[in-house]
């Protein structure tokens, strides 16, 4: 939550940081802000609301200068308002912080800072902590700017509690650029002549591909040609430069009207790089090195926990289905935020997994450290390569989705399920699925991409039902088995995009009291493929017509009965169960997404939200 992007060299920072800012505006998009450094002169521009209202208000007062930050906002601490915008100053006005993160102390940091005078501005945390480095700062008054910046950054951040990924300038230091993180990402990027500072690789792509991702309590300084990076103590710190393992092109929405609608088309290549090289056709397994198991520890494997938040938990489900069916591994899913407090049993013999499309979920992350923690051996299935998550996992798989833009997940929860149907694959090959099982699995991934070109060739057909329903006050997503998971995840994209209310439920619930929200004006969405459930769903789809629900079902081509009760079908490729929910949940992504674009909805920035979920 929350985006920074800082730039020092020789270009005129502004726009090199409204570009960047563009970028990273999914993680946040309450307010923006930029602080540009002129020889010794500091100039703040700060706008509530979109970027664009930064960008008009820098047409009216335009900055220059060769080094700056910026920051894009999702508020935690005090309302949207140009106030609490970032950059925040300290008291003298010649220091500017941006900041993404939580101060947790920063009442008493600010009662502490009150005794000396301090007047603030804002409601935020964030502005306290510019003024205690700046109160630092202006207790020491002797020395190089620079040397002094950095040690009243160190000394300033030992009284803080919380998390951060903070970027500071001072006008006595001009053209350097302090950084430093503890629980939020912040990486560097290395340009000829200038570098740069970002919460994530999107903002810089376009100007470098060598990136540093900055570990925990790293502090890096800053100038046009040089870098140093030490922890907050002052001790050399480790890093490594990394190559950006994408494009600019990738994270532009190209001749899409949304990002969100350009990543639900690209799932058949998203779903192919998940699976290409995993499959094993000699063993009719899958092939997952990046696990770093041996099959001896794969078969010793008793229990499966699965971690995640959001879309991520709801693949975790679809994944604990799989492997229970194909491998029989006892398998839970723990949502991550209750997992890291739950303290719940694991035996020696339980292998921990975490899943995340951004890999810097703070919840996530904290589950991941609380399985280290405990001792045991916890993977990740992330996205994001070089993000947190996959950097202190203890090996897994990357999904290999390129950059999911847009704030509702839609490819990374197809390749999340794929990964974990190879999972499921492989650990099931090694009991008892059969070698024509196996194969039969391995032809159905193959051909996976290749149906969900023809589901998205229905998209306009989808829009035109989507439409019809444009005025429901509230949906109802049902679904058994393999596609309860995709229940709750099509409820989950309809609310977070269109501002309805959806719930998702297991479809035989609904006589347990949901079947009370049944009405002519709240349409229910089945999600039904030719399953073992099949006939009890029709007989379920039955009790909301008899009630004048409308009925929307999802189901495999070729069920036209349906068609007889149903108010409208979308059909389906015919699958095997295990991976109904990587096609059926496609028609539900194109369904949310035509109806919230029809009500006016910003789809790829959905009020209050934010892609990344770096507080708690
Ligand atoms: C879903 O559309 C959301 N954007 C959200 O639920 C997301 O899946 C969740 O925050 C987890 O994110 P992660 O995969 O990056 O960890």
């Amino acid at each position: 939550m929350c985006g920074i992007i800082g730039y020092v060299g020789r270009a005129s920072a502004a726009p090199i940081l409204i570009d960047g800012l563009r970028r990273l505006e999914y993680r946040g998009y309450d307010s923006s802000g930029m602080a540009i450094l002129e020889d010794h002169t500091l100039a703040t521009r700060k706008r509530s609301g979109r970027i664009a209202n930064l960008k008009a208000l820098l047409s009216e007062q335009p900055v220059s200068g060769h080094c700056g930050i910026s920051h894009t906002r999702w508020a935690t601490h005090g309302e949207p308002t140009d106030a609490n915008a970032h950059p925040h100053l300290d008291a003298s006005g010649r220091l500017a912080l941006v900041h993404n993160g939580v101060i947790e102390n920063y009442q008493a940091l600010k009662q502490h800072l009150v005794q000396f005078g301090h007047e603030f501005q804002s409601q935020t945390d964030s502005e306290v902590l510019a003024h205690l480095i700046g109160h630092v700062y202006d207790s020491s008054s002797v020395g190089d700017p620079r040397a002094r910046l950095v040690k009243a950054i160190r000394e300033a951040l030992k009284q803080v509690s919380g998390t951060y990924g903070i970027a500071v300038v001072h006008a006595d230091a001009p053209g350097f650029i302090v950084g430093a993180r503890l629980g939020s990402p912040l990486i560097v990027g290395l340009g000829k002549g200038e570098n740069f500072l970002a919460s994530d690789v999107s903002a810089i792509v376009s100007h470098t591909t060598n990136a540093i991702y900055l570990q925990d309590r790293d502090l890096v300084a800053l100038t046009e040609d040089e870098f140093s990076i030490e922890n907050v103590d002052g001790d050399e710190a480790a890093y490594e430069v990394s190559k950006v393992d994408f494009t600019p092109e990738q994270a532009e929405m190209g001749e899409f009207p949304h990002y969100m609608l350009k990543e639900i088309f690209e799932q058949p290549s998203s779903i192919q790089n998940a699976f290409r090289g995993r499959l094993n056709d000699d063993q009719a397994s899958a092939v997952l090195g990046g696990l770093g198991l041996t099959p001896r520890e794969l078969r010793d494997v008793e229990r499966i926990v699965l971690c995640g938040c959001g879309t991520a938990s709801h693949a975790a489900m679809v994944g604990e289905y799989i492997i229970e069916h194909l491998a029989r591994i006892p398998t839970e899913v723990e949502i991550a935020s209750e997992f890291r407090y739950r303290n719940p049993p694991l035996d020696k013999n339980t292998l921990v997994f975490v899943i995340s499309q951004s890999g810097e979920t703070i919840d996530t992350l904290a589950a991941l450290r609380e399985g280290q923690r405990k001792g045991h051996r916890v993977l990740g299935v992330v996205n994001s390569v070089g993000s947190t998550i996959a950097r202190e996992s203890d090996g897994g798989s990357y999904l290999h989705s390129g950059p999911e833009i847009g704030v509702a997940a839609t490819k990374s929860f197809t390749s999340q399920v794929t990964v974990l149907a190879l999972l499921g694959l492989l650990l099931g090959r090694m009991r008892h699925l059969s070698v024509d099982n196996g194969q039969r699995l391995l032809r159905e991934i193959r051909d996976l991409p290749g149906k969900v070109e023809r589901i998205l060739e229905q998209s306009e057909r989808i829009k035109e039902i989507a439409l019809k329903y444009i005025n429901a006050p509230g949906m109802l997503f049902l679904g058994r088995q393999f596609n309860y998971p995709t229940a709750l995840e099509g409820a989950l994209k309809m609310k977070e995009i269109s501002y309805i209310f959806a719930s998702g439920h297991a479809a035989a619930e609904l006589k347990h009291g949901i079947i009370a929200l049944v009405s002519p004006e709240v349409p229910s969405v089945f999600v039904m493929p030719k399953d073992a459930v099949y006939e009890k769903n029709v007989s379920t789809v039955e009790e909301v017509k008899a009630r004048r629900g409308p009925v929307i079902a999802v189901t495999t081509q070729g069920h036209t009965d349906l068609e007889r009760i149903a108010d409208d079908v979308i059909y389906i490729p015919e699958v095997h169960e295990c991976l109904s929910p990587i096609l059926s949940v496609i028609p539900l992504q194109l369904l949310s997404y035509h109806f919230a674009v029809a009500r006016g909805c910003d789809v790829d920035k959905p009020r209050n939200l934010a892609k990344s979920v770096t507080v708690e």
